[in-house]
């Protein structure tokens, strides 16, 4: 099976959250990944609890522990990703910065990083400005690992926008832009597989006409 193979619905793995139990920005996600799922994909969620089981990345180590391996892993066979982070004094957490640190592992990859891959950025932020420059912050770190940002990214205001359970949120705008965040991922992850698809058929059928011209020749030489 290859990566792209057009029989297989894309994967799309969710990366973000926060330790605590009820995290706004890990349900913001799970709406982004439902918009994912309604638009043809499979996904796999990797919340505030996994990402706090991983150790601090150590570059200069070359043991991993199981939760890494298992998160490369996914990343790795993965058509699109969706990263939602909390706005942490200014920046993108820790807790989620560390586990993209972590694809570092990825850099000799034949798809290095998150190469050829869409990523939907979503932020949680008690206010705005932090909402929007959190927001651009993920985004540049994604453009740092080769990763393709989709063209609508969410910032979320959890002073105004409340997320009671993981299935309900005060605001149906909100829902809307993080099932639109995560439709964008599944519809790129299609279309570039079918691209794909599309180029090695034309490599298949130009191979087949060299093959064809090649008989010819030697038809004519006997
Ligand atoms: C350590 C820490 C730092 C924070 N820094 C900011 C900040 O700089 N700007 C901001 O708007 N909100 C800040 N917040 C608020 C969080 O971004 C906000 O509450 C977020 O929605 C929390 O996500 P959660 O519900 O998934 O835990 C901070 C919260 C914590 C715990």
């Amino acid at each position: 099976m290859t990566r792209f193979d057009k029989n297989r619905r894309p994967l799309v793995i969710g990366i973000g959250g926060t330790t605590r139990a009820a995290s706004s920005t890990e349900r913001a996600l799970g709406f982004a990944l439902r918009g994912a799922e309604q638009a043809g994909a499979r996904t796999r969620l990797f919340g505030g609890a996994f990402l706090h089981s991983l150790p601090h990345y150590a570059p200069e180590s070359a043991q991993r522990t199981d939760e890494q391996r298992e998160l490369i892993e996914a990343v790795r066979h993965a058509d699109a990703l969706i990263i939602a982070t909390p706005g942490y004094h200014g920046g993108v957490s820790g807790l989620v910065k560390n586990a993209l640190d972590t694809l570092e592992e990825l850099r000799a990859d034949e798809r290095p990083y998150l190469d050829g891959r869409a990523v939907g950025c979503i932020v949680t932020a008690y206010g705005w400005q932090a909402a929007g420059s959190v927001l651009t912050s993920l985004r540049s770190i994604v453009h740092a690992l080769r990763g393709w940002p989709t063209p609508f990214g969410a910032g979320i205001n959890t002073l105004e926008t409340r997320f009671e359970t993981a299935d309900t949120c005060s605001d149906p705008k909100v829902v809307d832009q993080l099932a639109t965040v995560g439709q964008q991922a599944a519809q790129f992850a299609l279309a570039f597989r079918s691209h794909h698809a599309g180029h090695a058929a034309a490599h298949a059928a130009s191979d087949d006409a060299d093959d064809a011209r090649g008989s010819r020749v030697l038809a004519l030489a006997n």
